[in-house]
């Protein structure tokens, strides 16, 4: 699909691409068409110098698909009120309680909500208030991690499945309702394919999830760690992975199933606020 005013410009890694040319507010058919394929091509797209509502991100968001309510807040609630599809990603206090989830600290490399049977497919980040310095968000390509692997570890890992846990979220905070377990044989979580096609592309790709507490079913522990450190050095090596210094106003879009991500820490004092959108999946990912 060609729209005459969507520009799309692949960055130089193995996915990312800026699309310029277009305001989310207004997109016809064609200028969704066209960017809807370059995120499928490139897996995540960065927009800049959007100026959206709540409802302005909500309604770009649904034309990609029926949207997920957000994840429960680290504080217990659920923000924005009255917009239950807006998830605060944000170190700002205000009265004494966050406004927001995932603090200043690192984020370490994961994928969205992948400890439920169904993770959503895509997810969304509107940068409204950026830190001085810090605070960058990368991204990885699974699709890329699969097919560099040597053969025999492919061999190796054909019809594994792994467990996904639900126990922390990438800030490291243990989530809503949930009791910390640290031994990865029981924790709570989900176990989805190793290795899995892509229900829109058809491409091969490892799907790792988050470090913490995975498990390969089935394995004796210590065989399971030694695999995952294995997988996760290749997966996670930061010369593969596009990266975004925000600019207030830009749209970050990526494709959850095939990537990963993670976050810079930035200085605590400073403020960073993000409004997040997840597009719901449509069926588990499967082999
Ligand atoms: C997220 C996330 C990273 C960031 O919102 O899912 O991981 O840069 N955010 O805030
Ligand atoms: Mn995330």
């Amino acid at each position: 699909m060609t729209s005459a005013s969507v520009r799309v410009l692949p960055s130089d890694k193995t996915l990312g691409a800026e699309i310029q040319g277009v305001d989310l507010r207004h997109l016809n058919d064609e200028d969704f068409a066209a960017i809807y394929k370059a995120w499928l091509d490139r897996s995540v797209i960065l927009m800049r110098g959007q100026q959206l509502t709540d409802q302005d991100l909500i309604a770009f968001s649904r034309r990609l698909g029926d949207l997920d309510w957000a994840p429960i807040q680290e504080t217990g609630r659920r923000f924005v009120e009255g917009l239950p599809e807006i998830y605060v990603v944000s170190n700002v206090i205000e009265k004494g309680e966050p406004i927001g989830s995932l603090g200043a600290g690192e984020a370490a490399w994961h994928t969205d909500m992948s400890y439920l049977e169904d993770p959503p497919k895509a997810s969304m980040l509107y940068a409204l208030e950026i830190p001085a310095a810090g605070g960058n968000t990368y991204f990885t390509g699974m699709y890329r991690a699969y097919e560099a692997l040597p053969a025999e570890t492919k061999r190796r890992i054909e019809g594994l499945r792994i467990k996904h846990d639900g126990t922390y979220n990438s800030g490291g905070y243990v989530r809503q309702g949930v009791t910390a377990v640290d031994d990865p044989v029981t924790s709570p979580g989900v176990y989805h394919p190793l290795v899995c096609t892509h229900p829109e592309t058809g491409r091969r790709m490892l799907y790792l999830g988050r470090r913490r507490n995975a498990y390969i079913g089935g394995l004796p522990l210590a065989e399971s760690e030694a695999l995952l450190d294995e997988l996760w050095t290749h997966a996670s090596a930061e010369r593969f992975a596009w990266h975004n210094v925000w600019k207030v106003g830009d749209v970050v879009l990526w494709d959850n199933r095939c990537t990963m991500h993670r976050r810079d820490p930035f200085d605590a004092n400073d403020r960073r606020v993000m409004h997040r959108t997840q597009i719901k999946g449509s069926a588990p990912l499967a082999a």
